[in-house]
């Protein structure tokens, strides 16, 4: 081929790159490019997400130093892949960061609130985060389809927390605050796992056996096991 001809082939070859290439073209390649790229995150992600299963604890107990019983349940689970253990008076002080926690929760799949009965309700930081943060979460997809079981320890014996026992009332009705919050919210209410009679002396036996049907209720929580969930 004569070299004139040549030169004009590669001459429209060039213009028709650069035609391909004006950049209307060029930044629509990288649109696509960049739609792609974020398709395939997502996605990924999501598949991610389904996998992962998480329960995160809200732990609310103002003397973990001095506890015996709820230190020894969260012993029981803490390590339990998938569990993320956070105590509110870690935190004591300072307003609760909704942004924080809104991410925290909604990457949860199950939550427990766990604390020791003080007059016969949670410590009061769970009340705090509650008002700072959960009315902020509340009917969310943060929270909304997640169970949410109430992990408790009381001083008083099982007998006293009845109708004609001492202290009136059983613990089931004691938590209705937080059942009807968590109904009014979307979130599925767990059976709770009370242990009771601390300052008795069945405290240590009812302790080993409360760790024990912890351990069982998250690991179910996790999907690792189906004990328990075999009516
Ligand atoms: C301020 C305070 C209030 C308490 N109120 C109750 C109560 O209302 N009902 C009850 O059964 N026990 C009550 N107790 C006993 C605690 O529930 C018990 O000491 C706790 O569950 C033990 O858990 P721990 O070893 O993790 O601290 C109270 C204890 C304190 C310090």
């Amino acid at each position: 081929m004569p070299a004139k001809i040549q030169i004009q082939k590669q001459r429209e070859i060039l213009l028709f790159l650069i035609k391909i290439l004006s950049f209307e073209n060029f930044f629509l390649f990288l649109d696509l490019v960049y739609y792609r790229c974020s398709c395939f995150i997502l996605n990924t992600r999501l598949i991610m997400n389904k996998d992962l299963r998480k329960v995160v604890i809200l732990l609310a107990h103002p003397n973990m130093k001095e506890s015996q019983a709820n230190k020894a349940l969260i012993d029981a689970v803490s390590d339990i892949e998938g569990v993320a253990v956070f105590n509110l008076y870690d935190q004591q002080g300072a307003s609760f960061d909704v942004d924080e926690w809104s991410k925290i929760i909604s990457d949860a799949s199950a939550l427990i609130y766990q604390f020791p009965f003080h007059w016969m309700a949670a410590p009061s930081l769970l009340k705090k985060w509650q008002d700072e943060v959960f009315t902020f979460l509340s009917k969310t997809p943060a929270v909304a389809g997640k169970p949410l079981t109430v992990v408790t320890t009381t001083g008083s014996e099982y007998e006293a927390y009845r109708s004609g026992g001492r202290n009136r009332f059983t613990v089931d009705e004691l938590l209705r605050p937080y059942q009807v919050s968590a109904i009014h919210s979307g979130m599925s209410w767990q059976t709770p796992v009370v242990v009771y009679g601390m300052g008795t002396a069945d405290a240590g036996k009812n302790i080993a056996e409360g760790a024990n049907l912890y351990k069982q209720r998250v690991e179910m929580l996790i999907g690792s096991s189906n004990a328990g969930n075999n009516w």
